[in-house]
């Protein structure tokens, strides 16, 4: 089983490539969290998701928080766009807290789709030789290699201080409702909902035709993955903290957007 989180495709590409190596099939955390607590048994289990912050997403957290899992071979391969700060071992730990021992942690350098930062245009004229990195991915896992990505103690100071600085951003629901705005481009075609692995958007049905709306919510529901955003063709959502290039929007090359909606839409 390839337990796979993602925004905008690079992990589900990276979960794809694994699955086909490894004999194995991909399963959506998005969807499987819509179904509860559940127990899963297999040889080899993984997890491939984004880095967020140098750290999991929240919802992988609450997927493996909530879920039960038996393997003698438990992996976890993060995609990143710039930096991972020691995102794996960081993760590590945190599988470590909740009792299951990895085997394997690897990280992928992929385009960066965190718009704040990075002008995907720019991103996309660089080679970051992701399928040779997945390619050595493959390879290990194939092989059951136990291998644990180190992390330095830069990476670990960088990460304290960040968390000690800002909190944890991504579980606070004031910056998670404020991330986001939808602007009166919308043409209310509803992607942007369908694409939402928590169903954090909704599609208004006003005289002047649908509108999509992001309610406000008290708990950390929104999982930070600017699914929406980068789907949306219309443009209409936008991030007021400012984007590097409020034109370009990002999908990976190898998934459609009937793939993402598959991956974290309400079936
Ligand atoms: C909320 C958020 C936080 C991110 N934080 C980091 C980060 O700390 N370091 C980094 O290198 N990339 C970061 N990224 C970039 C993603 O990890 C990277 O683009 C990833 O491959 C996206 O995967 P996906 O296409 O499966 O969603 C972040 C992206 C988002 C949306
Ligand atoms: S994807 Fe864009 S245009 Fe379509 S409903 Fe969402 S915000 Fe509106
Ligand atoms: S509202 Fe947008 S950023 Fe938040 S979880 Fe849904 S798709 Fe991702």
């Amino acid at each position: 089983m390839v337990f796979f989180f993602t925004g905008t495709g690079n992990s589900l590409y990276a979960a794809r490539r694994i699955a086909q190596a490894t004999h194995d099939q991909t399963e959506s955390i998005a969807q499987l969290m819509r179904e509860g607590t559940q127990t899963f048994e297999a040889d080899a289990i993984g997890i491939v998701c984004p880095v967020y912050g140098h750290d999991l997403p929240p919802l992988v957290k609450r997927f493996l928080r909530t879920m039960t899992f038996q393997t003698d071979y438990l992996y976890l391969v993060l995609t990143y766009g710039n930096r991972h700060g020691g995102a794996t071992e960081v993760a590590r730990r945190f599988l470590d807290g909740l009792g299951l021992e990895a085997a394997y942690t690897n990280d992928v350098l992929m385009v960066d789709n965190w718009l704040p930062g990075f002008d995907i245009a720019q991103q996309l004229t660089l080679d970051k030789h992701i399928d040779e990195q997945l390619n050595g991915i493959c390879a290990d896992l194939t092989a059951r290699r136990r291998y644990l990505k180190p992390a330095t103690e830069q990476d670990l100071r960088v990460y304290r201080e960040g968390l000690e600085k800002h909190g944890d951003i991504f579980e606070n629901p004031q910056f998670l409702n404020s991330m986001l705005q939808i602007t009166d481009a919308c043409t209310g075609c509803g992607i942007c909902a369908s694409v939402c692995p928590v169903d954090c958007i909704e599609l208004m049905h006003e005289e002047t035709g649908a509108r999509a709306v992001r309610p406000a919510h008290d708990e950390p529901v929104c999982t930070a993955c600017l699914a929406c955003i980068n789907a949306c063709p219309a443009k209409a959502i936008h991030m007021p903290m400012g984007e590097k290039n409020p034109d370009a929007r990002f999908r990976n090359e190898h998934v459609t957007l009937a793939d993402l909606i598959a991956a974290n839409g309400s079936l």
